[in-house]
């Protein structure tokens, strides 16, 4: 999610005329996306804002941002702790981070050159303003843009005002944008309110896009040459469509924009098992959304989505995906515990029994789908037998791969408040490597089943190592080059004759062919050696030979 908000952003602002650095140090505004789900995410984007802090003692005209979760975990105390920031915009206001940076160069201005009379003031708000609405920002006086938690909109009030809605609208569909991938976001925020988690807070309640500006925007990212496209939301599944509550957005009567949808009216959804099929003729389920996709837009050769919550899971999406060749059979089901207990005191509403059942069920409609999982070890009170429980789901349940967190308590929960964060460190560590070791061994041997066969795959980038490999070569040769440069100086003022016996730097590798990495169908990650002009495109690649990590083979030509 934060990184199709990353590119929005990126998108709305060179849309403005900003041209973009890869190096921050030259950069006149730098703005962090910020996530708080894991407390060490944030400590690295606090040592990050340090750094430009620095920066800008040498030089005050860079602008900071700090967007994002934290932005909005945060709110305005920001401003307090960590002065050099100069705005600060939440996840669900991302559409104003132009404005709000117009703003601060503006306030700038105004006040070196003293404009009598301005009503912009570089103004950081004092922090018990917390959870202040952008009404105050439409005023120009402030510098900050939060949804704020004690403010939280009401579900007519955010469809009326979704202005957010606005960037997914904007975004650009240049070929040069998307490397035959790109991202398109179906639902936004979260109602599920697990005890140990900072979305819900950070990003707000469920909002579902409209399906027709949701199929619209695959169709022209597939125009632009994406042949694989990834839903979004943090419970895909979970996306509902009331076509009745269809609004405007500012002011202007548009034929659907977004709904929200009550947690404790939700689609009346049955638990796990449940068809989750809506035959009311006013809604579009996510089964209907995958099918309207797939068959409104054949040229999209892949189809894929992530995040699904288990309960929500009917046999609808199942028999439409089984239906459709194009859409891609993994599912990104987290689990989060292999203990009941857990379950109960995360507040994930269902138990591992219902889990296992629904796999059972993924394994009669779509046998040949990959499933993984996000897991959390060490939550409060986990004892040896609930991480043995764990172990013991994560054997039986064939997750391809997992991502496996220690527990980090997060301020603003319903778990930092209630449970004592009472698992040692060294008592998580080792549990997390338990976790990873038997991942491990699960994975391997899922990969051992595709050796031999032939799968297509979706060439995603030069692989890691070949990127490391490249760099080092390059700046090998860079070096060379001012070595051979600098005596060649020398050779001409002081010591003609060591000049002819340089060699010149070595020429430019020609070959172009490297180690890719890609994805299948499933999601297994494959390497394999190929010309780098078929990154963005879908190969079959034979696979001859398993890791733990990805699968290895040949390209068919
Ligand atoms: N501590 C550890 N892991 C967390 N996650 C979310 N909140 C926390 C937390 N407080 C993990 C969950 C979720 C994934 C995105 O991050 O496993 O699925
Ligand atoms: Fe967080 Fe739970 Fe929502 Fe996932 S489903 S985003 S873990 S509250």
């Amino acid at each position: 999610m934060n990184v199709l908000d990353s590119q929005l952003v990126r998108g709305s602002l060179q849309s403005l005329g900003y041209t973009f650095t890869d190096d921050w140090r030259n950069a006149d505004v730098v703005l962090y996306n910020t996530c708080s789900v894991r407390e060490q995410a944030e400590n690295k984007a606090y040592s990050r804002i340090g750094l430009v802090g620095m920066r800008k003692k040498e030089n005050p005209d860079i602008v900071l941002g700090v967007i994002g979760c934290m932005a909005e975990r945060d709110g305005v105390d920001m401003f307090r702790r960590h002065p050099q920031v100069d705005l600060i915009c939440g996840p669900g206001e991302l559409d104003k981070v132009p404005l709000l940076i117009d703003n601060v160069m503006r306030t700038r201005m105004s006040s070196r050159f003293k404009v009598q009379g301005s009503e912009l003031g570089n103004k950081k708000p004092d922090a018990t303003r917390d959870g202040a609405s952008t009404r105050n920002f439409e005023h120009g006086t402030l510098n900050y843009s939060l949804q704020g938690n004690t403010h939280r909109r009401s579900s007519t009030l955010a469809a009326a005002e979704d202005t957010l809605e606005l960037l997914d609208l904007a975004r650009s569909f240049s070929p040069d944008e998307h490397q035959g991938s790109a991202y398109v976001r179906i639902t936004r925020g979260c109602n599920k309110f697990c005890t140990y988690c900072v979305v819900p807070n950070t990003r707000g309640r469920e909002v579902h896009r409209a399906p027709d500006a949701i199929v619209e925007e695959c169709r022209k990212l597939v125009e632009s040459g994406v042949v694989e496209i990834t839903l979004l939301g943090q419970t895909v599944n979970h996306y509902h469509y009331d076509h009745a509550t269809a609004q405007s957005i500012n002011g202007i009567v548009q034929p659907q924009v977004g709904s929200i949808v009550n947690n404790t009216k939700a689609h009346g959804l049955p638990s796990v098992g449940g068809s989750g099929a809506d035959k009311s003729e006013n809604v579009t389920t996510f089964a209907q959304l995958l099918a309207r996709i797939h068959d409104e837009i054949p040229q999209l050769q892949r189809l894929r989505f992530v995040t699904s919550f288990p309960r929500d899971f009917g046999d609808d999406i199942l028999h439409t995906i089984a239906a459709r060749p194009r859409i891609c059979r993994y599912l990104h089901l987290p689990v989060q515990s292999g203990s009941n207990r857990m379950l109960k005191l995360m507040n994930r509403g269902y138990t591992v029994e219902e889990y296992l059942e629904l796999i059972a069920r993924i394994r009669r409609i779509l046998p040949d789908a990959t499933l993984a999982s996000d897991l959390i070890c060490g939550f409060p009170s986990e004892t040896e037998e609930d991480h043995k429980a764990t172990c013991d789901l994560m054997r039986a349940a064939g997750w391809k791969n997992s991502f496996i967190f220690k527990y980090s308590p997060r301020p603003g929960t319903t778990a930092i408040d209630r449970f004592e964060d009472d698992v040692p460190e060294e008592i998580k560590k080792a549990r997390n490597n338990e976790l990873l070791r038997i991942q491990g061994d699960v994975s391997e041997e899922i990969h051992r089943t595709w050796v031999g066969k032939t799968v297509r795959v979706f060439v995603e980038s030069v692989s890691h190592r070949e990127q490391k490999k490249q760099k080092a070569a390059i700046a090998a040769t860079s070096h060379v080059q001012l070595r051979w440069d600098a005596t060649h100086d020398n050779s001409t003022t002081t010591n003609a004759t060591l000049a002819p016996t340089l060699a010149p730097p070595p020429p430019a590798q020609t070959t172009s062919i490297t180690q890719l990495t890609g994805r299948t169908d499933g999601d297994l990650i494959v390497m394999f050696d190929g010309d780098a002009s078929l990154v963005g495109s879908i190969v079959e690649v034979k696979i001859h030979k398993h890791a733990p990590l990805a699968l290895f083979g040949e390209q068919v030509v």
